[in-house]
Parts: structure tokens; sequence; C-alpha cells
């Protein structure tokens, strides 16, 4: 069966996934790349990079996905919807090799990119966008890719299976945030924490069976 997982979503102690403002110098606001450095250091980002606890976790996020969703705010800075030729922050060859799915309220013609990487356009409720990226998918699992606004979303709705977030150890006071209106949400997982030396937690929240 297919799953919906999310990945390597890392958020601050005070549950934000992006500072603010976000802009095409700073796609992560006042963060920086610092909800990510603990990613940047282990092989699964880098070759020559680490390969202990955060490796194990990170390097997962690309295994038996076939296709990804993500949201307007993750494809673009604000205002890309403006810019006919934006194509994504990744250059030339995207490292989603998969059909990916933007959901935005303002959709334009798919875009084909080396690497197996085809961008759709959608405005769709999450149920729609998932069966759309599920077909897309072959049989193999749909990975939510961010931002903290399209995770909630799909989590609201009761879509996601398998979600991994790292919690950083740091307070960014701003951005937006991952948990806002899931209140009891951890009643429908079961939820396991590893701590790593690098000091981020690794959270995963597996459906429960009912
Ligand atoms: N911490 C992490 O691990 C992580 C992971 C991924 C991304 N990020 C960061 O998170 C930030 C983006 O997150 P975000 O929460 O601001 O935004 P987001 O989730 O990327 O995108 C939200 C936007 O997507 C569009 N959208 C969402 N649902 C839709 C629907 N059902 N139909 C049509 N359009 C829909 C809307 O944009 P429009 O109305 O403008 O079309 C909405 O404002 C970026 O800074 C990114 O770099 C962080």
């Amino acid at each position: 069966m297919s799953l919906t997982r999310v990945h390597n979503l890392s958020i601050s102690l005070d549950g934000f996934a992006t500072g603010e403002p976000q802009s095409a110098e700073a796609p992560f606001g006042h963060a920086g790349q610092r909800l990510h450095e603990w990613m940047f250091r282990t092989r699964f980002w880098d070759q020559g990079g680490t390969t202990g606890v955060d490796d194990a976790f990170a390097e997962r996020h690309s295994v038996g996905i076939g296709a990804e969703i993500m949201g307007a705010n993750k494809f673009g800075p604000p205002g890309w919807q403006d810019d006919p030729d934006w194509k994504g922050w990744w250059g030339t060859e995207p490292p989603f090799h998969t059909p990916t799915f933007v959901l935005t309220h303002r959709p334009r013609p798919s875009i084909d990119l080396e690497g197996g990487t085809t961008f759709h356009f959608l405005d769709a409720s999450p149920a729609d966008a998932l069966e759309a990226a599920r077909e897309a998918a072959s049989g193999q699992d749909v990975r939510i890719g961010g931002g903290a606004t399209v995770v909630r979303d799909f989590l609201a709705a009761g879509l996601v299976d398998q979600m991994h977030v790292v919690q950083v150890p740091l307070v960014l006071g701003r951005g937006v945030r991952l948990w806002d209106g899931l209140e009891g949400l951890e009643d429908s997982y079961d939820v396991e924490a590893v701590s790593s030396p690098s000091g981020v937690v690794h959270l995963t929240f597996r459906r429960a069976l009912a």
C-alpha cells in the first residue's frame, strides 16, 4: 500500500519550521540555515559527511518515494508566481527525481527538468492532491515535502501515515509554526524519540493501528 510520509522536517524548540520574513535572499527568513545544519553535516547531504544517527534518519527521505507534494512557499520566494521563468530554487536538476506537485492558488503549466523531476502545479484540496500524486507515484509512497503550512494541512486532514520531525535546540520566536490547530495529534500516532549527539532529537510518528 502506498503511504504518505514526511521526512527531515526540522523545527525549532518553539515549533517553527521556518523563520520570517521569507525572501529570495533568505528562504528561511531569520532562521537562516540553522534548522538544517544537522543535515548538512551528514553523508546524506555531502559524500564526506557523517554516518551516525542523523545520517541514518536523513537518508530515509528518498527511499521508496514515487512523488512529492510541496507548498507554494517551498517552491519559491513570495511573488514567484509573477515570474514566468521561475523553476524553483534547485537549478536544472532538482533533487526530487519524481513527479512533484506544487500546491498553489495560481497554477501554471507543468515543467519537465533533468533527472526525472517534473513540477506540476495544483489548486486542489489535500485529498485531491494526494490522489493525483498517488497515481503518479506508481505504487510507491508519496512524500509531503513541506513547508509547515502544507504538512499541517495534511495532518489536520488525517492524510499522513508516517512523519519524521527533527527538533533542533534553538528558539526562533517567530515564523511559521507546525503544530497550531493540531491539539491531541499524538493520540493518532505511535511516537518515538531518538536523541542524537549532534543535539537534535528525531521524532517519528507512525499512524496508530485502530
Ligand atoms: N523546516 C523544514 O524542514 C522545511 C521543509 C520544507 C520547507 N521549509 C521552509 O518552509 C517555508 C515554506 O513554508 P510555509 O508554511 O510558509 O508555506 P508552504 O507550506 O510551502 O506553502 C503554503 C502555500 O501553498 C499554497 N497552498 C497550500 N495549500 C494549498 C491548496 N490546498 N491549494 C492551493 N494552494 C495551496 C498557498 O500559496 P498561494 O496562495 O500563494 O498559492 C499557501 O500559502 C519556506 O521557508 C521553506 O524553505 C522548511
